[in-house]
């Protein structure tokens, strides 16, 4: 069994941070959201993985290499536009060459991981097994309408949902979904949908298996999505703290400090990450927050918020809390005349002040 990881299209709900960089690496407890992804397939036993790559694809590559980090082999295919997700099924073709795969969305986060559902995938053999979860917003995903077991009909983002029941970014195939992606037309949104394939698997009465998760799963498309993820992963982590925190500092909880950090005169609050090579003085870092590489926090209070390398944050007035900071962001006082708020925002930046 092969994977299919789709580390493509454009991530508009992440902009401005996916202006500059690729929305499957925007870090979760300061680890890009495609490792997990990467690690999942791992975990299942597949050694073989394929990911699919658009306009970001230097970036990708330069974060996972030939996989040999994770003890896989990563091929990259190369898909020009972004089509649809069951057109990057179409472009893999010859990369799948006749095998099952597993095709997993690269900013999906599932929990519990996917080792069972594959196991469960080669027990059945059906055609295709797909992965649904009962959501409040079934308008922002593919939504199933089920018969008992049986799969009636699935629906691209549907107006008016049958059912709270969405589709999971995770989805097992045969080589018979070669043949869905092929007869299948673009839909309203232009793009060739592989709920529109499943469902043609359906009509075509192949074995479309459908299996409710209840574990906690994750579209990171969105800041919220984002900073929940961010929660949910920092849960389960263990205290390390490798970098070196004074006298007068406290730290509550689980916390992870990496190499080169200092922690000055703080209170870190867990559960949180510092990257390495970070400096944190007289400051406090709340539960449920990231802070990556070679960021300085200073006088500055931060919560459930992630952080990306290199930023700069000194002496906010208030807390700032469910925010997500790209790369090199400064927030900072200033002592300029007048005495007004001083902003250079890229394109989509979102900024609320007191
Ligand atoms: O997250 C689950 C949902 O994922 C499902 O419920 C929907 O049925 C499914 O269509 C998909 O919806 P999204 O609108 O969230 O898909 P998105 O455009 O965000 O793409 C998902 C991933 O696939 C993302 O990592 C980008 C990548 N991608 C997307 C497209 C359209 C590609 O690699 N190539 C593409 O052409």
């Amino acid at each position: 069994m092969k994977a299919l990881i789709l580390s493509g299209g454009k991530g508009t709900r992440l902009r401005p941070i996916t202006h500059t960089s690729a929305k499957q690496l925007v870090p979760v407890a300061n680890k890009p959201i495609l490792f997990y992804t990467i690690e999942a397939v791992r975990e299942a036993g597949i050694t073989d993985v394929g990911i699919i790559v658009g306009d970001t694809h230097e970036e990708i590559k330069a974060a996972c290499g030939d996989g040999s980090q994770w003890g896989v082999k990563i091929t990259y295919i190369k898909q020009d536009e972004p089509l649809g997700l069951a057109h990057a099924v179409k472009i893999a073709e010859d990369y799948i060459a006749g095998d099952t795969f597993v095709m997993y969305l690269g900013d999906n986060l599932i929990r519990d991981g996917i080792t069972d559902l594959v196991e469960r995938f080669k027990e059945e053999t059906p055609n295709s097994q797909i992965l649904l979860a009962h959501v409040p917003n079934p308008c922002s995903f593919g939504v199933a309408e089920l018969d008992g077991d049986r799969i009636v009909r699935l629906v691209e983002k549907p107006k008016e949902p049958k059912s709270d029941l969405a589709l999971v970014g995770v989805y097992m195939f045969d080589s018979t979904v070669f043949e869905a992606v092929n007869a299948i037309k673009p839909s309203w949104r232009g793009e060739l949908e592989i709920t529109d394939a499943i469902q043609y698997l359906v009509d075509t009465n192949r074995r479309v298996n459908a299996h409710i998760i209840r574990g906690w799963w994750k579209d990171t498309g969105k800041r919220d999505d984002m900073l929940e993820a961010n929660r949910i992963v920092l849960e389960d982590i263990e205290t390390l703290v490798e970098g070196e925190v004074d006298q007068q500092s406290v730290i509550h909880g689980r916390v992870r400090i990496g190499e080169g950090s200092t922690v000055t005169g703080s209170t870190i609050r867990g559960p949180a990450v510092i990257g390495r090579n970070c400096r944190v003085v007289d400051a406090y870092i709340g539960p449920f927050t990231s802070i990556n590489d070679n960021t300085i926090i200073e006088r500055s209070e931060i919560e459930h918020s992630i952080i990306l390398e290199d930023c700069v944050i000194e002496d906010l007035q208030g807390r700032m809390v469910d925010s997500l900071l790209g790369r090199g962001v400064r927030v900072t006082r200033s002592d300029l005349k007048p005495r007004a708020y001083r902003f250079m925002l890229g394109d989509s930046s979102d900024v609320s002040v007191l």
